[in-house]
Protein backbone atom coordinates (compact mmCIF):
# COMPACT_ATOMS: atom_id res chain seq x y z
CA UNK A 1 0.00 0.00 0.00
CA UNK A 2 1.37 3.86 -0.92
CA UNK A 3 1.61 5.84 1.77
CA UNK A 4 -1.64 7.96 1.99
CA UNK A 5 0.79 11.11 3.08
CA UNK A 6 2.76 10.96 0.20
CA UNK A 7 -0.61 10.10 -2.49
CA UNK A 8 -1.74 13.67 -0.53
CA UNK A 9 1.27 15.85 -1.33
CA UNK A 10 1.49 14.37 -5.01
CA UNK A 11 -2.33 15.31 -5.41
CA UNK A 12 -1.90 18.82 -3.26
CA UNK A 13 0.83 19.64 -5.62
CA UNK A 14 -0.85 18.88 -9.04
CA UNK A 15 -3.83 20.64 -7.93
CA UNK A 16 -1.63 24.09 -6.71
CA UNK A 17 0.76 23.69 -9.92
CA UNK A 18 -2.24 22.85 -12.25
CA UNK A 19 -4.05 26.19 -10.74
CA UNK A 20 -1.05 28.25 -11.01
CA UNK A 21 -0.12 27.62 -14.33
CA UNK A 22 -3.15 27.73 -15.39
CA UNK A 23 -2.76 31.18 -14.15
CA UNK A 24 -0.21 32.05 -14.94
CA UNK A 25 -1.22 31.51 -18.53
CA UNK A 26 -3.92 33.31 -18.81
CA UNK A 27 -2.36 36.24 -16.94
CA UNK A 28 0.95 36.09 -18.93
CA UNK A 29 -1.51 36.26 -22.28
CA UNK A 30 -3.42 39.51 -21.38
CA UNK A 31 -0.21 40.81 -20.01
CA UNK A 32 1.16 40.24 -23.79
CA UNK A 33 -2.02 41.62 -25.28
CA UNK A 34 -1.87 44.68 -23.20
CA UNK A 35 1.70 45.25 -23.84
CA UNK A 36 1.78 44.54 -27.03
CA UNK A 37 -0.49 48.13 -27.58
CA UNK A 38 0.75 50.05 -25.38
CA UNK A 39 3.87 51.78 -24.73
CA UNK A 40 7.25 50.55 -22.64
CA UNK A 41 7.52 53.22 -20.29
CA UNK A 42 5.74 53.23 -17.91
CA UNK A 43 4.72 49.82 -18.54
CA UNK A 44 1.44 48.70 -18.39
CA UNK A 45 2.38 45.58 -16.31
CA UNK A 46 3.20 47.60 -13.74
CA UNK A 47 -0.39 49.35 -13.29
CA UNK A 48 -2.37 45.78 -13.61
CA UNK A 49 -3.64 43.80 -10.85
CA UNK A 50 -4.47 40.26 -11.20
CA UNK A 51 -6.28 38.75 -8.28
CA UNK A 52 -3.21 37.24 -7.24
CA UNK A 53 -1.02 40.56 -6.75
CA UNK A 54 -1.47 41.43 -3.39
CA UNK A 55 -2.76 44.69 -4.01
CA UNK A 56 -6.00 43.34 -6.35
CA UNK A 57 -7.90 43.64 -3.16
CA UNK A 58 -7.24 46.68 -1.48
CA UNK A 59 -7.31 48.85 -5.18
CA UNK A 60 -11.27 47.17 -5.97
CA UNK A 61 -11.92 48.44 -2.37
CA UNK A 62 -10.73 51.84 -2.08
CA UNK A 63 -12.84 52.94 -4.26
CA UNK A 64 -16.07 51.06 -3.69
CA UNK A 65 -18.49 53.45 -2.00
CA UNK A 66 -21.44 51.45 -1.09
CA UNK A 67 -21.12 48.01 1.21
CA UNK A 68 -23.78 46.12 -0.85
CA UNK A 69 -21.07 45.77 -3.19
CA UNK A 70 -17.97 44.62 -1.13
CA UNK A 71 -19.39 41.16 -0.18
CA UNK A 72 -17.68 37.73 -1.90
CA UNK A 73 -21.12 37.11 -3.71
CA UNK A 74 -20.07 40.07 -5.52
CA UNK A 75 -18.61 39.71 -9.21
CA UNK A 76 -15.35 40.04 -9.29
CA UNK A 77 -13.14 41.96 -12.29
CA UNK A 78 -10.73 39.74 -13.98
CA UNK A 79 -8.42 42.18 -13.67
CA UNK A 80 -7.86 46.01 -13.05
CA UNK A 81 -5.85 48.38 -15.09
CA UNK A 82 -5.19 52.00 -13.24
CA UNK A 83 -3.58 53.57 -16.16
CA UNK A 84 -0.88 56.33 -15.72
CA UNK A 85 -0.49 56.72 -19.83
CA UNK A 86 -2.99 56.88 -22.61
CA UNK A 87 -1.85 54.21 -24.20
CA UNK A 88 -2.84 52.14 -21.35
CA UNK A 89 -6.19 52.82 -21.39
CA UNK A 90 -5.65 52.50 -25.54
CA UNK A 91 -4.59 48.55 -24.87
CA UNK A 92 -7.44 47.82 -22.62
CA UNK A 93 -10.05 48.84 -25.12
CA UNK A 94 -8.45 46.88 -27.71
CA UNK A 95 -7.76 43.77 -25.46
CA UNK A 96 -11.20 43.80 -24.33
CA UNK A 97 -12.66 43.59 -27.62
CA UNK A 98 -10.25 40.75 -28.70
CA UNK A 99 -11.43 38.65 -25.79
CA UNK A 100 -15.54 39.84 -25.81
CA UNK A 101 -14.67 40.89 -21.98
CA UNK A 102 -16.61 44.15 -20.55
CA UNK A 103 -14.81 47.24 -19.51
CA UNK A 104 -16.04 48.98 -16.45
CA UNK A 105 -14.66 52.43 -16.17
CA UNK A 106 -14.40 53.90 -12.46
CA UNK A 107 -13.29 57.55 -11.54
CA UNK A 108 -14.71 58.40 -8.05
CA UNK A 109 -16.81 55.32 -7.85
CA UNK A 110 -19.99 56.52 -6.45
CA UNK A 111 -22.18 54.91 -8.19
CA UNK A 112 -25.15 54.23 -6.10
CA UNK A 113 -25.58 50.80 -7.79
CA UNK A 114 -22.33 50.15 -8.79
CA UNK A 115 -21.75 49.72 -12.03
CA UNK A 116 -18.70 51.67 -12.08
CA UNK A 117 -17.18 48.26 -10.62
CA UNK A 118 -19.59 45.33 -11.22
CA UNK A 119 -20.71 42.88 -13.88
CA UNK A 120 -22.35 39.84 -14.33
CA UNK A 121 -20.67 39.03 -17.51
CA UNK A 122 -16.81 38.58 -17.38
CA UNK A 123 -15.16 41.57 -17.07
CA UNK A 124 -12.03 44.08 -16.15
CA UNK A 125 -11.90 47.37 -14.29
CA UNK A 126 -10.56 50.20 -15.42
CA UNK A 127 -10.02 52.80 -12.80
CA UNK A 128 -8.58 56.58 -13.24
CA UNK A 129 -7.68 57.50 -10.08
CA UNK A 130 -4.09 58.35 -11.08
CA UNK A 131 -5.27 60.37 -13.75
CA UNK A 132 -6.23 63.42 -11.20
CA UNK A 133 -4.49 66.52 -12.88
CA UNK A 134 -5.83 69.91 -12.14
CA UNK A 135 -4.50 72.99 -14.34
CA UNK A 136 -6.40 76.17 -13.50
CA UNK A 137 -6.27 79.04 -15.81
CA UNK A 138 -7.15 82.44 -14.11
CA UNK A 139 -6.25 84.08 -17.54
CA UNK A 140 -9.30 82.10 -19.25
CA UNK A 141 -11.02 81.24 -16.17
CA UNK A 142 -11.20 78.21 -17.09
CA UNK A 143 -9.28 74.25 -15.97
CA UNK A 144 -8.64 71.34 -17.38
CA UNK A 145 -9.29 68.39 -14.79
CA UNK A 146 -8.66 65.10 -15.59
CA UNK A 147 -11.34 62.41 -14.76
CA UNK A 148 -10.02 60.36 -11.67
CA UNK A 149 -9.62 64.03 -9.55
CA UNK A 150 -12.72 64.49 -7.11
CA UNK A 151 -14.91 67.73 -6.77
CA UNK A 152 -12.78 68.15 -3.74
CA UNK A 153 -9.41 68.15 -5.08
CA UNK A 154 -10.99 70.88 -7.94
CA UNK A 155 -12.69 72.87 -5.17
CA UNK A 156 -9.08 73.27 -3.84
CA UNK A 157 -6.97 73.83 -6.92
CA UNK A 158 -9.57 76.41 -7.51
CA UNK A 159 -9.54 78.24 -4.33
CA UNK A 160 -5.97 77.81 -4.02
CA UNK A 161 -5.57 80.60 -7.12
CA UNK A 162 -8.64 82.83 -6.29
CA UNK A 163 -10.93 84.03 -3.70
CA UNK A 164 -13.30 84.84 -6.32
CA UNK A 165 -14.02 82.14 -8.44
CA UNK A 166 -15.88 78.35 -8.22
CA UNK A 167 -17.54 75.82 -9.61
CA UNK A 168 -21.28 74.39 -9.76
CA UNK A 169 -21.09 70.77 -8.94
CA UNK A 170 -22.04 68.23 -6.34
CA UNK A 171 -21.75 68.83 -2.23
CA UNK A 172 -19.92 65.73 -1.65
CA UNK A 173 -16.20 66.18 -2.42
CA UNK A 174 -15.02 62.58 -3.20
CA UNK A 175 -17.45 62.59 -6.05
CA UNK A 176 -15.44 61.67 -8.82
CA UNK A 177 -15.71 64.02 -12.00
CA UNK A 178 -15.50 61.63 -14.41
CA UNK A 179 -18.97 60.02 -13.42
CA UNK A 180 -20.31 63.41 -11.95
CA UNK A 181 -20.20 65.59 -14.70
CA UNK A 182 -21.15 63.19 -17.71
CA UNK A 183 -24.26 62.13 -15.32
CA UNK A 184 -25.51 66.07 -15.11
CA UNK A 185 -23.63 67.26 -11.48
CA UNK A 186 -25.95 69.35 -9.76
CA UNK A 187 -24.90 71.56 -6.64
CA UNK A 188 -25.96 74.38 -4.19
CA UNK A 189 -25.00 76.92 -7.32
CA UNK A 190 -27.62 75.17 -9.50
CA UNK A 191 -29.88 77.60 -9.42
CA UNK A 192 -27.16 80.34 -10.18
CA UNK A 193 -25.34 78.45 -12.13
CA UNK A 194 -26.88 75.76 -13.77
CA UNK A 195 -25.48 71.81 -13.35
CA UNK A 196 -21.56 70.99 -13.48
CA UNK A 197 -22.18 70.01 -17.23
CA UNK A 198 -23.48 73.16 -18.14
CA UNK A 199 -19.89 74.42 -17.90
CA UNK A 200 -18.29 72.35 -19.79
CA UNK A 201 -16.49 74.11 -22.89
CA UNK A 202 -14.26 71.28 -23.74
CA UNK A 203 -13.13 67.60 -23.42
CA UNK A 204 -10.72 64.75 -24.49
CA UNK A 205 -12.15 61.16 -24.48
CA UNK A 206 -10.77 57.73 -25.89
CA UNK A 207 -13.53 56.50 -28.32
CA UNK A 208 -14.10 52.41 -29.11
CA UNK A 209 -11.30 52.70 -31.61
CA UNK A 210 -8.64 54.08 -29.63
CA UNK A 211 -8.61 57.33 -31.11
CA UNK A 212 -7.66 60.45 -28.34
CA UNK A 213 -10.72 63.14 -29.52
CA UNK A 214 -11.67 66.45 -28.81
CA UNK A 215 -14.20 68.75 -29.00
CA UNK A 216 -13.38 69.81 -32.09
CA UNK A 217 -12.48 66.00 -33.40
CA UNK A 218 -15.44 64.71 -31.60
CA UNK A 219 -18.37 66.66 -32.94
CA UNK A 220 -21.18 68.95 -31.34
CA UNK A 221 -22.89 65.05 -31.30
CA UNK A 222 -20.35 63.20 -29.17
CA UNK A 223 -20.07 66.67 -26.94
CA UNK A 224 -23.82 66.93 -26.16
CA UNK A 225 -23.78 63.29 -25.73
CA UNK A 226 -21.30 62.79 -22.61
CA UNK A 227 -22.40 66.38 -20.65
CA UNK A 228 -25.75 64.73 -18.99
CA UNK A 229 -25.73 61.60 -21.10
CA UNK A 230 -23.34 59.14 -18.97
CA UNK A 231 -19.72 59.02 -19.88
CA UNK A 232 -19.47 54.98 -19.76
CA UNK A 233 -22.10 54.60 -23.36
CA UNK A 234 -19.58 56.31 -25.47
CA UNK A 235 -16.01 56.20 -24.18
CA UNK A 236 -13.55 56.91 -21.75
CA UNK A 237 -13.56 60.94 -20.33
CA UNK A 238 -9.51 61.45 -20.12
CA UNK A 239 -10.29 65.23 -19.17
CA UNK A 240 -12.73 68.17 -19.07
CA UNK A 241 -12.22 71.61 -19.81
CA UNK A 242 -14.68 73.61 -17.33
CA UNK A 243 -15.63 77.22 -17.45
CA UNK A 244 -15.26 78.60 -13.90
CA UNK A 245 -17.84 80.80 -12.23
CA UNK A 246 -17.49 84.14 -10.03
CA UNK A 247 -18.43 83.72 -6.22
CA UNK A 248 -18.66 86.75 -4.05
CA UNK A 249 -15.61 86.89 -1.08
CA UNK A 250 -18.29 86.11 1.36
CA UNK A 251 -21.15 83.86 0.87
CA UNK A 252 -23.66 82.97 3.79
CA UNK A 253 -25.18 79.89 5.25
CA UNK A 254 -27.45 78.87 7.59
CA UNK A 255 -29.16 75.54 9.32
CA UNK A 256 -32.23 75.13 10.96
CA UNK A 257 -33.80 72.62 12.37
CA UNK A 258 -38.00 72.41 12.84
CA UNK A 259 -39.82 69.44 13.77
CA UNK A 260 -43.58 68.87 13.50
CA UNK A 261 -44.09 70.41 16.88
CA UNK A 262 -42.43 73.66 15.70
CA UNK A 263 -44.50 73.92 12.67
CA UNK A 264 -42.69 71.91 10.19
CA UNK A 265 -45.42 70.97 8.07
CA UNK A 266 -46.46 74.70 7.19
CA UNK A 267 -42.92 75.75 6.58
CA UNK A 268 -42.36 72.68 4.08
CA UNK A 269 -45.16 73.86 2.40
CA UNK A 270 -44.41 77.19 2.30
CA UNK A 271 -40.81 76.67 0.88
CA UNK A 272 -42.27 74.60 -2.14
CA UNK A 273 -43.80 78.21 -3.50
CA UNK A 274 -40.99 80.20 -3.05
CA UNK A 275 -37.99 77.64 -2.83
CA UNK A 276 -37.60 78.05 -7.19
CA UNK A 277 -38.71 81.51 -7.49
CA UNK A 278 -36.67 83.22 -4.81
CA UNK A 279 -33.90 85.15 -5.90
CA UNK A 280 -30.88 82.63 -7.78
CA UNK A 281 -28.77 83.45 -4.88
CA UNK A 282 -29.86 81.56 -2.62
CA UNK A 283 -29.95 77.75 -2.42
CA UNK A 284 -31.88 76.10 0.10
CA UNK A 285 -32.13 72.49 0.92
CA UNK A 286 -34.62 70.19 3.13
CA UNK A 287 -33.82 67.13 4.57
CA UNK A 288 -37.20 65.35 6.31
CA UNK A 289 -36.27 62.57 8.89
CA UNK A 290 -38.45 60.27 10.14
CA UNK A 291 -37.55 60.98 14.30
CA UNK A 292 -38.87 58.02 16.51
CA UNK A 293 -36.73 57.54 19.91
CA UNK A 294 -38.66 60.03 21.20
CA UNK A 295 -42.07 59.55 22.99
CA UNK A 296 -43.70 61.06 20.08
CA UNK A 297 -42.74 59.77 16.65
CA UNK A 298 -42.20 63.29 14.94
CA UNK A 299 -40.53 64.18 11.48
CA UNK A 300 -37.38 67.15 11.34
CA UNK A 301 -37.27 69.41 8.88
CA UNK A 302 -33.83 70.71 8.28
CA UNK A 303 -32.98 73.74 6.06
CA UNK A 304 -29.57 73.63 4.68
CA UNK A 305 -28.78 76.92 2.77
CA UNK A 306 -26.00 78.49 0.74
CA UNK A 307 -26.67 82.68 0.02
CA UNK A 308 -24.34 84.42 -2.54
CA UNK A 309 -24.34 87.24 -0.88
CA UNK A 310 -23.40 88.21 2.73
CA UNK A 311 -26.34 88.05 5.59
CA UNK A 312 -27.40 91.40 5.78
CA UNK A 313 -29.05 90.82 2.33
CA UNK A 314 -30.09 87.35 3.13
CA UNK A 315 -31.54 88.30 6.09
CA UNK A 316 -34.03 90.99 4.77
CA UNK A 317 -34.66 88.81 1.42
CA UNK A 318 -35.92 86.23 3.87
CA UNK A 319 -37.89 88.42 6.06
CA UNK A 320 -39.36 89.65 2.64
CA UNK A 321 -40.58 86.34 1.13
CA UNK A 322 -40.02 83.45 3.87
CA UNK A 323 -40.46 84.90 7.18
CA UNK A 324 -42.30 81.57 8.36
CA UNK A 325 -39.16 80.32 8.59
CA UNK A 326 -37.82 82.96 11.35
CA UNK A 327 -34.44 83.43 10.08
CA UNK A 328 -32.49 85.69 12.28
CA UNK A 329 -28.64 86.92 11.96
CA UNK A 330 -27.65 84.40 14.79
CA UNK A 331 -28.63 81.39 12.62
CA UNK A 332 -26.37 82.82 9.25
CA UNK A 333 -22.40 82.32 9.43
CA UNK A 334 -20.76 84.29 6.67
CA UNK A 335 -17.74 82.79 5.24
CA UNK A 336 -15.61 82.11 2.27
CA UNK A 337 -16.76 80.05 -0.59
CA UNK A 338 -14.36 77.68 -0.10
CA UNK A 339 -15.72 77.34 3.76
CA UNK A 340 -19.07 76.64 2.31
CA UNK A 341 -18.17 73.79 1.25
CA UNK A 342 -16.79 72.62 4.22
CA UNK A 343 -19.73 73.58 6.08
CA UNK A 344 -21.98 71.32 3.47
CA UNK A 345 -20.22 69.02 4.13
CA UNK A 346 -20.69 68.60 7.76
CA UNK A 347 -17.18 69.83 8.68
CA UNK A 348 -16.97 71.60 11.85
CA UNK A 349 -15.60 75.26 11.86
CA UNK A 350 -12.12 76.02 11.49
CA UNK A 351 -11.45 72.73 9.28
CA UNK A 352 -8.28 72.82 7.53
CA UNK A 353 -9.20 73.36 3.89
CA UNK A 354 -6.49 70.27 3.12
CA UNK A 355 -9.64 67.42 4.46
CA UNK A 356 -10.94 68.21 0.55
CA UNK A 357 -7.94 66.84 -0.99
CA UNK A 358 -8.83 63.59 1.46
CA UNK A 359 -10.09 61.07 -1.13
CA UNK A 360 -11.55 58.21 1.53
CA UNK A 361 -14.94 59.50 2.48
CA UNK A 362 -16.23 59.43 6.32
CA UNK A 363 -17.31 55.74 7.37
CA UNK A 364 -18.93 53.64 4.89
CA UNK A 365 -22.47 52.55 4.66
CA UNK A 366 -24.88 50.52 2.68
CA UNK A 367 -27.00 52.18 0.75
CA UNK A 368 -29.97 52.38 -1.57
CA UNK A 369 -31.03 55.66 -3.43
CA UNK A 370 -33.95 56.52 -5.38
CA UNK A 371 -35.09 60.02 -7.12
CA UNK A 372 -38.05 62.23 -8.07
CA UNK A 373 -39.30 64.99 -9.60
CA UNK A 374 -41.93 67.42 -8.24
CA UNK A 375 -43.96 69.72 -10.58
CA UNK A 376 -47.25 70.58 -8.61
CA UNK A 377 -46.42 71.81 -4.53
CA UNK A 378 -48.07 68.83 -2.53
CA UNK A 379 -50.96 70.00 -0.14
CA UNK A 380 -50.32 70.66 3.63
CA UNK A 381 -52.87 67.13 4.07
CA UNK A 382 -51.11 64.93 1.82
CA UNK A 383 -47.96 66.50 3.33
CA UNK A 384 -49.29 65.07 6.88
CA UNK A 385 -49.92 61.76 5.02
CA UNK A 386 -46.09 61.43 4.29
CA UNK A 387 -44.94 62.28 7.41
CA UNK A 388 -47.51 59.24 8.42
CA UNK A 389 -45.52 56.74 6.12
CA UNK A 390 -42.34 57.87 6.91
CA UNK A 391 -42.92 57.72 10.80
CA UNK A 392 -44.39 53.60 9.95
CA UNK A 393 -42.04 53.11 7.67
CA UNK A 394 -39.05 54.42 9.90
CA UNK A 395 -36.25 55.04 8.26
CA UNK A 396 -36.15 56.79 4.59
CA UNK A 397 -35.22 60.07 4.94
CA UNK A 398 -35.85 62.56 1.54
CA UNK A 399 -33.81 65.33 0.49
CA UNK A 400 -35.71 68.02 -1.20
CA UNK A 401 -33.53 70.37 -3.68
CA UNK A 402 -35.02 73.26 -5.15
CA UNK A 403 -34.81 74.25 -8.99
CA UNK A 404 -35.79 77.32 -11.02
CA UNK A 405 -33.57 80.48 -11.70
CA UNK A 406 -31.01 78.97 -14.15
CA UNK A 407 -31.99 75.82 -14.38
CA UNK A 408 -35.10 77.17 -15.97
CA UNK A 409 -33.55 79.04 -18.39
CA UNK A 410 -31.75 76.11 -19.86
CA UNK A 411 -33.70 74.27 -22.56
CA UNK A 412 -35.19 70.38 -22.35
CA UNK A 413 -32.77 69.54 -25.13
CA UNK A 414 -29.51 71.76 -24.66
CA UNK A 415 -27.67 69.02 -22.67
CA UNK A 416 -29.13 65.02 -22.30
CA UNK A 417 -30.29 66.55 -18.84
CA UNK A 418 -33.60 67.02 -19.34
CA UNK A 419 -34.91 67.79 -16.25
CA UNK A 420 -35.53 72.18 -16.82
CA UNK A 421 -38.41 74.31 -16.14
CA UNK A 422 -41.47 73.07 -15.23
CA UNK A 423 -39.70 71.72 -12.14
CA UNK A 424 -39.90 72.97 -8.62
CA UNK A 425 -37.70 70.30 -6.56
CA UNK A 426 -36.27 66.85 -6.32
CA UNK A 427 -36.52 64.18 -3.93
CA UNK A 428 -33.58 62.25 -3.33
CA UNK A 429 -34.92 58.97 -1.05
CA UNK A 430 -32.39 57.34 0.83
CA UNK A 431 -31.95 54.35 3.08
CA UNK A 432 -28.78 53.61 4.65
CA UNK A 433 -27.92 50.52 7.39
CA UNK A 434 -24.91 49.39 8.58
CA UNK A 435 -25.50 45.60 9.87
CA UNK A 436 -24.32 43.21 7.06
CA UNK A 437 -26.18 40.51 5.84
CA UNK A 438 -29.81 40.08 3.68
CA UNK A 439 -31.82 40.58 6.08
CA UNK A 440 -30.91 44.21 7.20
CA UNK A 441 -30.78 44.85 3.12
CA UNK A 442 -34.14 43.30 2.13
CA UNK A 443 -35.81 45.00 5.06
CA UNK A 444 -34.37 48.99 3.89
CA UNK A 445 -34.69 47.74 0.40
CA UNK A 446 -38.52 46.82 1.14
CA UNK A 447 -38.77 50.95 3.00
CA UNK A 448 -37.69 52.51 0.24
CA UNK A 449 -39.52 50.79 -2.39
CA UNK A 450 -42.46 51.12 -0.35
CA UNK A 451 -42.09 55.64 0.08
CA UNK A 452 -41.15 55.62 -3.52
CA UNK A 453 -44.33 53.56 -3.98
CA UNK A 454 -46.32 55.42 -2.26
CA UNK A 455 -45.41 58.88 -3.50
CA UNK A 456 -46.58 58.04 -7.03
CA UNK A 457 -49.40 60.44 -7.24
CA UNK A 458 -47.30 63.87 -5.62
CA UNK A 459 -44.33 63.43 -8.34
CA UNK A 460 -43.31 63.84 -12.07
CA UNK A 461 -45.63 61.37 -14.40
CA UNK A 462 -45.31 59.63 -17.82
CA UNK A 463 -42.58 59.54 -17.85
CA UNK A 464 -42.07 59.36 -14.03
CA UNK A 465 -38.68 61.10 -14.33
CA UNK A 466 -35.34 60.27 -12.75
CA UNK A 467 -32.19 61.44 -12.15
CA UNK A 468 -29.41 59.42 -13.93
CA UNK A 469 -26.57 60.21 -11.13
CA UNK A 470 -28.96 59.04 -8.95
CA UNK A 471 -28.29 55.46 -10.58
CA UNK A 472 -30.74 53.26 -9.79
CA UNK A 473 -31.84 49.76 -11.43
CA UNK A 474 -35.29 49.65 -9.97
CA UNK A 475 -36.75 51.34 -12.88
CA UNK A 476 -34.85 49.13 -15.50
CA UNK A 477 -31.93 47.50 -16.88
CA UNK A 478 -30.76 46.06 -20.08
CA UNK A 479 -31.35 42.50 -19.20
CA UNK A 480 -29.76 41.20 -22.38
CA UNK A 481 -26.45 42.96 -22.33
CA UNK A 482 -27.13 44.34 -26.17
CA UNK A 483 -30.30 45.85 -25.15
CA UNK A 484 -33.33 46.91 -27.84
CA UNK A 485 -34.21 50.15 -28.49
CA UNK A 486 -37.58 49.47 -26.70
CA UNK A 487 -36.45 47.79 -23.61
CA UNK A 488 -33.46 50.80 -22.77
CA UNK A 489 -36.59 53.06 -23.50
CA UNK A 490 -38.50 52.06 -20.52
CA UNK A 491 -35.78 53.53 -18.37
CA UNK A 492 -33.97 55.92 -20.29
CA UNK A 493 -36.65 57.80 -20.71
CA UNK A 494 -37.25 58.56 -17.12
CA UNK A 495 -33.36 59.85 -17.05
CA UNK A 496 -33.64 61.96 -20.86
CA UNK A 497 -36.73 61.65 -21.59
CA UNK A 498 -37.08 63.22 -25.10
CA UNK A 499 -33.37 63.13 -25.38
CA UNK A 500 -33.10 59.47 -25.82
CA UNK A 501 -33.46 58.82 -29.40
CA UNK A 502 -30.56 61.82 -30.40
CA UNK A 503 -28.53 59.47 -27.83
CA UNK A 504 -28.95 55.96 -29.46
CA UNK A 505 -28.26 58.19 -33.16
CA UNK A 506 -24.83 59.15 -31.24
CA UNK A 507 -24.45 55.76 -29.78
CA UNK A 508 -25.17 53.97 -33.11
CA UNK A 509 -22.58 56.36 -34.98
CA UNK A 510 -19.88 56.16 -32.89
CA UNK A 511 -20.33 53.07 -31.07
CA UNK A 512 -22.06 51.24 -33.23
CA UNK A 513 -20.45 47.89 -31.95
CA UNK A 514 -21.80 48.13 -28.75
CA UNK A 515 -18.38 48.38 -26.75
CA UNK A 516 -19.11 50.77 -24.34
CA UNK A 517 -22.08 48.81 -22.44
CA UNK A 518 -23.76 48.44 -19.26
CA UNK A 519 -26.71 47.19 -17.72
CA UNK A 520 -27.86 51.34 -18.26
CA UNK A 521 -26.03 51.77 -21.61
CA UNK A 522 -27.68 53.62 -24.16
CA UNK A 523 -27.83 50.81 -27.31
CA UNK A 524 -26.84 50.78 -30.48
CA UNK A 525 -28.97 50.44 -33.31
CA UNK A 526 -26.44 49.41 -35.53
CA UNK A 527 -25.31 46.47 -33.41
CA UNK A 528 -28.95 45.62 -32.49
CA UNK A 529 -30.12 45.02 -36.35
CA UNK A 530 -27.17 43.37 -37.39
CA UNK A 531 -27.55 40.70 -34.17
CA UNK A 532 -31.48 40.38 -35.13
CA UNK A 533 -30.24 39.82 -38.62
CA UNK A 534 -28.13 36.86 -37.95
C1 LIG B 1 -21.91 60.48 -0.98
C2 LIG B 1 -22.43 60.90 -2.32
C3 LIG B 1 -22.81 62.23 -2.53
C4 LIG B 1 -23.30 62.66 -3.76
N1 LIG B 1 -23.64 63.96 -3.92
C5 LIG B 1 -24.07 64.40 -5.14
C6 LIG B 1 -24.39 65.76 -5.37
O1 LIG B 1 -24.29 66.61 -4.48
N2 LIG B 1 -24.80 66.13 -6.60
C7 LIG B 1 -24.92 65.21 -7.63
O2 LIG B 1 -25.27 65.62 -8.74
N3 LIG B 1 -24.64 63.92 -7.43
C8 LIG B 1 -24.21 63.49 -6.22
N4 LIG B 1 -23.91 62.17 -6.05
C9 LIG B 1 -24.06 61.24 -7.18
C10 LIG B 1 -22.84 61.32 -8.09
O3 LIG B 1 -22.90 62.48 -8.88
C11 LIG B 1 -22.82 60.12 -9.03
O4 LIG B 1 -22.74 58.93 -8.28
C12 LIG B 1 -21.64 60.20 -10.01
O5 LIG B 1 -21.92 59.44 -11.14
C13 LIG B 1 -20.37 59.74 -9.36
O6 LIG B 1 -19.26 59.87 -10.19
P1 LIG B 1 -17.96 58.99 -9.82
O7 LIG B 1 -16.95 59.23 -10.86
O8 LIG B 1 -17.61 59.21 -8.40
O9 LIG B 1 -18.58 57.53 -9.89
P2 LIG B 1 -18.21 56.19 -10.66
O10 LIG B 1 -18.91 55.13 -9.88
O11 LIG B 1 -16.75 56.05 -10.85
O12 LIG B 1 -18.89 56.39 -12.08
C14 LIG B 1 -20.28 56.60 -12.26
C15 LIG B 1 -20.66 56.32 -13.72
O13 LIG B 1 -19.85 57.10 -14.60
C16 LIG B 1 -19.02 56.25 -15.41
N5 LIG B 1 -17.69 56.84 -15.48
C17 LIG B 1 -16.86 57.14 -14.44
N6 LIG B 1 -15.72 57.65 -14.89
C18 LIG B 1 -15.79 57.68 -16.24
C19 LIG B 1 -14.90 58.09 -17.27
N7 LIG B 1 -13.67 58.58 -16.99
N8 LIG B 1 -15.30 57.97 -18.55
C20 LIG B 1 -16.51 57.46 -18.85
N9 LIG B 1 -17.40 57.06 -17.92
C21 LIG B 1 -17.05 57.16 -16.62
C22 LIG B 1 -19.02 54.92 -14.69
O14 LIG B 1 -18.70 53.85 -15.56
C23 LIG B 1 -20.42 54.87 -14.14
O15 LIG B 1 -21.32 54.51 -15.15
C24 LIG B 1 -23.43 61.72 -4.82
C25 LIG B 1 -23.07 60.39 -4.61
C26 LIG B 1 -22.58 59.97 -3.38
C27 LIG B 1 -22.20 58.52 -3.17
C1 LIG C 1 2.35 40.31 -29.07
O1 LIG C 1 3.29 40.69 -30.05
C2 LIG C 1 4.21 39.65 -30.40
C3 LIG C 1 5.28 40.24 -31.30
O2 LIG C 1 4.73 41.08 -32.26
C4 LIG C 1 3.41 38.52 -31.05
O3 LIG C 1 4.27 37.46 -31.39
C5 LIG C 1 2.36 38.02 -30.07
O4 LIG C 1 1.53 37.05 -30.70
C6 LIG C 1 1.52 39.15 -29.57
N1 LIG C 1 0.67 38.63 -28.49
C7 LIG C 1 -0.53 39.08 -28.23
C8 LIG C 1 -1.28 38.40 -27.13
O5 LIG C 1 -1.04 40.02 -28.81
C1 LIG D 1 -31.65 80.80 15.39
O1 LIG D 1 -31.62 81.99 16.12
C2 LIG D 1 -32.52 82.03 17.21
C3 LIG D 1 -32.37 83.39 17.90
O2 LIG D 1 -32.81 84.41 17.08
C4 LIG D 1 -32.23 80.92 18.19
O3 LIG D 1 -33.21 80.90 19.20
C5 LIG D 1 -32.24 79.59 17.47
O4 LIG D 1 -31.82 78.57 18.34
C6 LIG D 1 -31.30 79.63 16.30
N1 LIG D 1 -31.41 78.37 15.57
C7 LIG D 1 -30.35 77.67 15.22
C8 LIG D 1 -30.60 76.41 14.49
O5 LIG D 1 -29.23 78.04 15.47
C1 LIG E 1 -38.97 92.34 8.37
O1 LIG E 1 -40.16 92.78 7.77
C2 LIG E 1 -40.97 93.57 8.65
C3 LIG E 1 -42.31 93.87 7.99
O2 LIG E 1 -42.22 93.88 6.59
C4 LIG E 1 -40.21 94.83 9.04
O3 LIG E 1 -40.98 95.58 9.93
C5 LIG E 1 -38.90 94.42 9.71
O4 LIG E 1 -38.12 95.56 10.00
C6 LIG E 1 -38.11 93.49 8.81
N1 LIG E 1 -36.95 93.00 9.52
C7 LIG E 1 -35.74 92.91 8.97
C8 LIG E 1 -34.65 92.37 9.84
O5 LIG E 1 -35.51 93.21 7.81
C1 LIG F 1 -23.05 41.94 -26.59
O1 LIG F 1 -22.23 42.38 -27.68
C2 LIG F 1 -20.86 42.14 -27.50
C3 LIG F 1 -20.10 42.83 -28.59
O2 LIG F 1 -20.31 42.25 -29.84
C4 LIG F 1 -20.64 40.64 -27.40
O3 LIG F 1 -19.27 40.37 -27.22
C5 LIG F 1 -21.42 40.10 -26.22
O4 LIG F 1 -21.31 38.70 -26.13
C6 LIG F 1 -22.88 40.47 -26.32
N1 LIG F 1 -23.54 40.13 -25.08
C7 LIG F 1 -24.73 39.55 -25.04
C8 LIG F 1 -25.24 39.21 -23.68
O5 LIG F 1 -25.37 39.29 -26.04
Amino acid sequence: MRNPVSILSVVVFLLCNSMANSDVLEESSILQCLSNHSVTSPPISSVTYFPTNPSYTSILQSYIRNLRFTSDTTPKPLFIVVPSHVSHIQASIICCKIHGWEMRIRSGGHDYDGLSYVSAAPFMILDTFNLRFISVDMEDESAWVQSGATLGELFYRIAEKSKTHGFPAGVCPTVGVGGHFSGGGYGNMMRKHGLSTDNIVDAQLVDANGRILDRESMGEDLFWAIRGGGGASFGVILSWKIKLVSVPEIVTVFRIEKTLEQGATDIVHKWQYIADKIDENLFIRVVLLPVTKTHLPSIKAKFIALFLGNAEKLISLMNGTFPELGLSPMNCSEMSWIESVLFWSNYPKGTSLEVLLNRQPQPEKYLKKKSDYVQEPISKKDLEGIWKKMIELRRPALTLNPYGGKMSEISESETPFPHRVGNIYKIQYSVTWKEDGPEAADRSLDQIARIYDYMTPYVSKSPRSSYLNYRDVDIGINEIGNASYSEAKVWASKYFKGNFDRLVQVKSMVDPGNFFRYEQSIPSLTFWKSTMAE
